[in-house]
């Protein structure tokens, strides 16, 4: 592993490589932002990505560039890797960077599969490095806000709460990997609003999942996103996986959530959480507390220094890098990402199988 104490006393950077020029990006800019990160490598299979972005970067002209992951992780100048690419690489890309003593920084969701998350969890802990997930709600300044009042007991017991991601036309088909196998909406957005809620609730521990999911307008080709050109009929004839997913999610502790994520709809698109607790309840979107008080209902609008677009990413960026340099204990682990791939693997089978799943193995 590389000797992240000596460079912290050194006053050395995290040196970060950015593997996927896609969501990479925001990341990379985050990272190159915080004083104490450096983007020093870029990795993506098409080197004109690489080289467009590489403009922008303030030492575009000396970073690396590498087509391989595998060649990249073997550099010993990076201590941390960042996975950006489509769901079905982020276990083998990762797992590469932790065989080869690297930091690994992984986006959601943490797999294609619940095996594949296992098996990288458990490498990544063996071996020792921080391991972290990038998670841009959860880390957004509202959600840290809901989370920070739930643990102060703001609320009081938090019983039941909603989480939702709907679209109106947003299926991503630019790169195939979201619209196959191991991609899908569920996946792609219902794990934000699923990570996000979990992580306000405190991580519960689920029980049994009941859910439904098809997919209704990506085979017809119908519900892409309007900005994007419009997929060829033989790129949407590829389409097999969810393009909506809905369910419940009982927790040990009595909690009940209900879920959904929605790529394409006809209705506004929307991300929400809605959380019911005995003393108040409280809404992500806009930032709004519900209470009574002096027997009057109070609806109280939060307002943030910041806003959750873009300190989000430098939130995610600068707590990855407090981890490397300084030990700080990572809380987002690439276990809860683990834990929340359980509980969406379970909610895509019950809608399989008809059925309610149970949650052994968490
Ligand atoms: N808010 C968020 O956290 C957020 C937002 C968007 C996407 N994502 C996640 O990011 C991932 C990528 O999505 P995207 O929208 O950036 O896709 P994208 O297609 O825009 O970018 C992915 C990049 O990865 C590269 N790539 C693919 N396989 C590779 C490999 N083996 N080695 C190196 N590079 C490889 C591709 O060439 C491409 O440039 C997905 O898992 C998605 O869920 C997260």
């Amino acid at each position: 592993m590389t000797d992240t104490n000596t460079a912290a006393q050194n006053g050395r950077k995290a040196r970060v490589a950015i593997v996927g020029m896609g969501i990479g990006r925001n990341n990379a800019r985050a990272i190159n932002k915080n004083p104490r990160g450096e983007v020093v490598a870029l990795c993506d299979l098409v080197p004109e990505r690489m080289d467009e972005f590489a403009q922008e970067l303030p030492n575009g002209k000396e970073v690396k560039r590498y087509t391989s992951y595998q060649e990249m992780s073997r550099d010993p100048e990076i201590d941390a890797v960042f996975v950006g690419t489509p769901n079905q690489y982020h276990v083998p890309v990762a797992l590469e960077a932790v065989r080869n003593g690297k930091h690994v920084m992984v986006t959601k969701p943490l797999a294609d599969s619940e095996e594949a998350a296992r098996r990288l969890v458990d490498e990544a802990e063996r071996a020792g490095v921080v391991n972290m997930m990038s998670l841009s709600t959860r880390f957004g300044p509202s959600c840290v806000y809901l989370q920070e009042q739930a643990r102060a007991g703001a609320f009081g017991e938090l019983y039941y709460a909603r989480a939702r991601s709907v679209r109106r036309n947003g299926i991503p088909a630019w790169n195939l990997g979201f619209i196959q196998k191991g991609g899908g909406a569920f996946r792609d957005m219902g794990v934000h609003a699923l990570d996000a809620v979990w992580a306000i609730l405190g991580h519960p521990r689920p029980v049994s999942v009941t859910g439904v999911a098809g997919a209704k307008f990506g085979p017809r080709g119908k519900g892409y996103w309007y900005t994007r050109p419009q997929p060829a009929e033989e790129v949407w004839r590829k389409y097999a996986a969810d393009d909506y997913a809905g369910g419940f999610i009982r927790f040990e502790n009595g909690i009940g959530l209900q879920v959904e994520s929605f790529w394409a709809s006809h209705q506004p698109g929307e991300f929400q959480i809605e959380l019911f607790g005995t003393d108040a309840g409280a809404r992500l979107r806009p930032l709004t507390i519900y209470k009574m008080e002096n027997g009057a209902e109070q609806d109280v609008t939060v307002n943030l220094p910041q806003t959750d677009d873009g300190s989000a990413w430098d939130n995610v960026a600068g707590h990855f890098i407090d981890c490397i340099l300084d030990g700080t204990p990572c809380t987002a682990p690439l276990r809860h990402g683990m834990q929340v791939q359980v509980m969406m693997e379970a909610l895509l089978r019950s809608a399989e199988t008809s059925r309610e799943e149970h949650i052994e193995q968490f």
